[in-house]
């Protein structure tokens, strides 16, 4: 018997150090120690052995049995650490290998117009985004411009057909927000906008971005407020604004937006054409008309509003000097922000 036990932990050890994985080892374990194993079936022969010897081969088993426990479980732990070196090894990723491509980065425009939504987002204005197509409802009639008006002169516009134009200005977004939401209420609108004009410091598509407060008691006061506080946070904490009288069919009074040159100070240079001052954005109070033709009463309530195009304030903070140039996507121009 003893020889036997002897014979099976031996043979039992060689196939331990076989098993070249942790799934072999398993099925080694089985076939010994298993409830069916060759080391229970010795367990079982001991019922043949006379009353005196049972003791004394029933402790040499169970030391064998412990022994190979100790190896089975050491023999894991190494198997174990090995294979898990080896999926390391097969599936490390060398984040070395691209070190010398190009990483792209938001094109310039798109950076200023992320950052003045943030901006607005800060605070509390919701973003809406209005149709490329519209209607002349929605871009004109409702906000003031009849057919034959002379103001729609102001914009050159390509229509599709009769009642369907590509929008000109983002102000259209102001009436399709007022329709669905009531004051209080503050929205911006950035997007694209077309206009049949082409030169230095126009392109037939542009971006606009336009904002609108309405509540209760707005007044031009609030509309300053929040301009100075965007010229501050784009051109430098040193900025001015002015507001110069204007004209706007959907705005009561209008008026025209300024910063001082943050090029110059105000002493005049070449961009800001000897003045001191830039001419940034339209603005006023929305047009009683206007709100009233959006279900608001005006009696109760008043907003301002304003429109300006994202190019040029891109154009302003890094003094480019020709619109296209965002449009031609030259990469090396594009390398330079
Ligand atoms: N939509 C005007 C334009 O494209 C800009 C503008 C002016 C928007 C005054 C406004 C505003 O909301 O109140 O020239």
């Amino acid at each position: 018997m003893k020889e036997k036990i002897t014979k099976l932990t031996a043979e039992c050890k060689a196939e331990i150090n076989a098993a070249s994985t942790e799934n072999e080892l398993y099925s080694v374990k089985v076939k010994y120690l298993g409830k069916s194993g060759l080391i229970s079936d010795l367990m079982k022969g001991m019922r043949d052995l006379s009353p005196e010897e049972r003791p004394f081969v029933g402790k040499i088993v169970n030391e064998a049995r412990g022994k190979l426990e100790e190896l089975f479980s050491a023999r894991g732990a190494a198997l174990h650490e090995a294979e898990l070196e080896a999926k390391l090894a097969a599936e490390k990723i060398d984040i070395t290998i691209n070190k010398n491509t190009t990483v792209g980065k938001l094109h310039p425009l798109n950076a200023v117009r992320k950052r003045l939504v943030d901006f607005f987002v800060s605070m509390g204005f919701d973003v809406m985004d209005g149709p490329e197509v519209e209607t002349d409802y929605y871009n004109f009639e409702a906000l003031n411009v009849p057919k034959d008006h002379p103001a729609r002169d102001m914009q050159d516009t390509f229509f599709i057909n009769d009642g369907i134009l590509l929008r000109s200005q983002t102000s259209a977004s102001q009436i399709r927000y007022m329709e669905k939401v009531k004051p209080p209420l503050k929205m911006i609108s950035p997007g694209r906008v077309f206009r049949n004009d082409d030169d230095a410091t126009h392109s037939p598509v542009f971006h606009q971005l336009e904002g609108l407060v309405v509540d209760k008691g707005i007044t031009m006061c609030d509309l300053k407020g929040i301009l100075d506080l965007f010229a501050k946070h784009f051109f430098g904490e040193d900025t001015k604004v002015r507001f110069r009288p204007s004209y706007f069919p959907f705005t009561e009074p209008s008026v025209e937006v300024d910063v001082s040159c943050s090029i110059c100070h105000g002493a005049g240079c070449k961009i800001c054409k000897g003045t001191g001052w830039i001419e940034i954005l339209g603005a006023g109070i929305v047009n009683r008309k206007v709100l009233r033709g959006c279900g608001i009463d005006p009696d109760e309530y008043t907003g301002f509003a304003f429109g300006f195009g994202i190019d040029r304030i891109a154009n302003i903070i890094h003094s480019i000097p020709h619109i296209k140039l965002l449009y031609e996507n030259d990469v090396r121009f594009l390398k330079q922000f």
